[in-house]
């Protein structure tokens, strides 16, 4: 028997199979085969295809086509199974797949890593190119496409243009020089080539951030979002960074800062409603075998206001705890960890906004407040996840922004382009930056970031 006498072409996937709501003949289903159990004169396969969390159960007698290839087919092995759907006697499942005929699609050799029920994170790490053949990377996965939708669901569904902001760039967004260099020339070679020399005559990186990009077009459209991936070399191996992510950056014209923590929380909440009702059956995995917390801390979500607090009252409120931090809390620092999780998890016990930073540690572009040391920054922080949003109002005075700039130590040739928006009739904007494995951590409570996307990359990691 050869994979050309089954036509797979007409393939019903396995998650519309178990979720018919009658009996039907003459059915195909295609999948990898996750288990096999054999008795006397029948075997049960149960084949995944990645179209839910669910397997479907065959049952095959002596009697079906093919049934002397059941021989070969070990866990791994891509399967057709032709039969009528019927309802299982057995517990478990409501469907079955009474197989008539048995087609081996591809063999699968027996070192296929895969072979018991459980492998730490680390493992499937490893062989990132097979895990999403496993219940919890299969489900990320789906979680993941369902919620991109979600995100421009959100969007389109309340005015907003999709923007596509450009990968590679001449400016650095953060001016935190956190920049992987795009270069066509060797940079293993012997003797220092200029700039000039290069692909672009000038230097060349991945962007950090599509906010100045998408700035531009919010100063016409007045709406707008990109949603993609950004890069940083920053050397910091934590559960919580990696030099490749995906974040989402809305961009507001007419608005303020509080008009930008409304947009965040609005698409939190947008997003965390959607997973709820959308993916229930992979979420419950989750619940289930990842973070006991995760249904009552996303249940939370829809139920309570997001706070909102200055960083001053922030500063105040962490010396007021009560405890020993490794770092005592500060006016000036940056909020650590474990300010973060005592803001989020102690003490608020959900999303806490913490805006009007100092703006000795935050980016240029941020609007600086009349008090003349804070900027109208806000972040986002979450249980679980820590910093989940970072966005702020825009510097929309050019005399303003050109001082910081300069301050800084910036060339203002640099930014000629984004200056120039600021001559040609410039308006107050806000935007932020949501970090989109952040979020399928605070939605999974999945603890390494590492694992919330298909093939990670870090620090002396770049496998797949
Ligand atoms: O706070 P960040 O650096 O803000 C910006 O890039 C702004 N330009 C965004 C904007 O206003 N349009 O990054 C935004 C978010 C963080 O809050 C975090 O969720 C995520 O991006 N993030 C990372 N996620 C994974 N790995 C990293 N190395 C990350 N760095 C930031
Ligand atoms: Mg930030």
């Amino acid at each position: 028997m050869s994979v050309a006498t089954l036509s797979f072409r007409d393939r019903t996937p396995c998650a519309e199979l178990l979720a018919a709501d009658a009996p039907r003949g003459g059915v195909t289903a295609c999948g990898w085969v996750r288990t096999k159990r054999e008795a006397k004169d029948f075997a049960f396969l149960e084949i995944n295809d990645g179209s839910g969390l669910a397997n479907l159960q065959a049952v095959i007698d002596a009697t079906a086509d093919g049934y002397d290839l059941l021989a070969a087919v070990a866990t791994g092995t891509a399967v057709a199974l032709h039969g009528e759907l019927v309802a299982s006697p057995g517990k478990g499942q409501r469907w079955e797949l009474k197989a008539t005929r048995l087609d081996v699609i591809g063999h699968c050799d027996s070192d296929y890593p895969l072979q018991k029920k459980r492998h730490s994170d680390e493992f499937l790490r490893s062989i990132a190119h097979l895990r999403a053949r496993t219940n919890k990377y299969g489900a990320l996965a789906r979680i993941r496409s369902r919620l991109s939708f979600a995100i421009h669901e959100f969007f389109q569904g309340r005015g907003f243009h999709y923007i596509h902001t450009p990968i590679v760039t001449g400016s650095d967004c953060e001016g935190a020089g956190e920049m992987f260099r795009v270069t066509t020339l060797d940079p293993y070679a012997a003797g220092a080539a200029a700039p000039d020399d290069d692909f672009f005559g000038k230097e060349a990186h991945l962007t950090v951030s599509g906010q100045l990009s998408v700035e531009t077009y919010c100063l016409a459209l007045s709406k707008v979002y990109t949603f993609g991936p950004t890069f940083r070399a920053e050397n910091s191996n934590t559960s919580r960074h990696m030099a490749e992510f995906w974040m989402i950056e809305p961009e507001i014209a007419f608005a303020d800062i509080f008009d930008d923590m409304q947009l965040a929380e609005d698409l939190v909440r947008h997003l965390v409603d959607f997973l709820r009702a959308d993916c229930a059956e992979d979420l419950d995995l989750f619940t289930r075998f990842v973070d006991k917390d995760l249904d009552a801390r996303l249940a939370a979500i829809a139920g309570s206001e997001f706070v909102r607090l200055s960083y001053g009252e922030a500063i105040e409120l962490l010396k007021a705890a009560g405890r020993r931090f490794e770092y005592p809390p500060e006016w000036g620092a940056d909020l650590q960890t474990e300010h973060e999780r005592y803001l989020t998890e102690e003490h608020f016990k959900g999303p806490v906004f913490v805006y009007d930073w100092p703006k000795e540690i935050k980016a240029f572009y941020m609007r600086l407040n009349d008090d003349g040391r804070t900027v109208a920054a806000m972040d986002l922080l979450v249980p679980h996840s820590g910093e989940l949003v970072g966005g702020s109002a825009r510097e929309e005075r050019r005399d303003v922004l050109a001082a910081r700039i300069a301050e800084l130590g910036f060339d203002e040739a640099d930014y000629w382009w984004y200056l120039d928006t600021r001559r040609f009739g410039s308006v107050p904007h806000a935007g932020f930056g949501l970090g989109f494995e952040r979020f399928l951590m605070f939605a999974t409570g999945v603890s390494n970031i590492r694992d919330v996307i298909p093939f990670p990359r870090t620090p002396r990691h770049l496998e797949f």
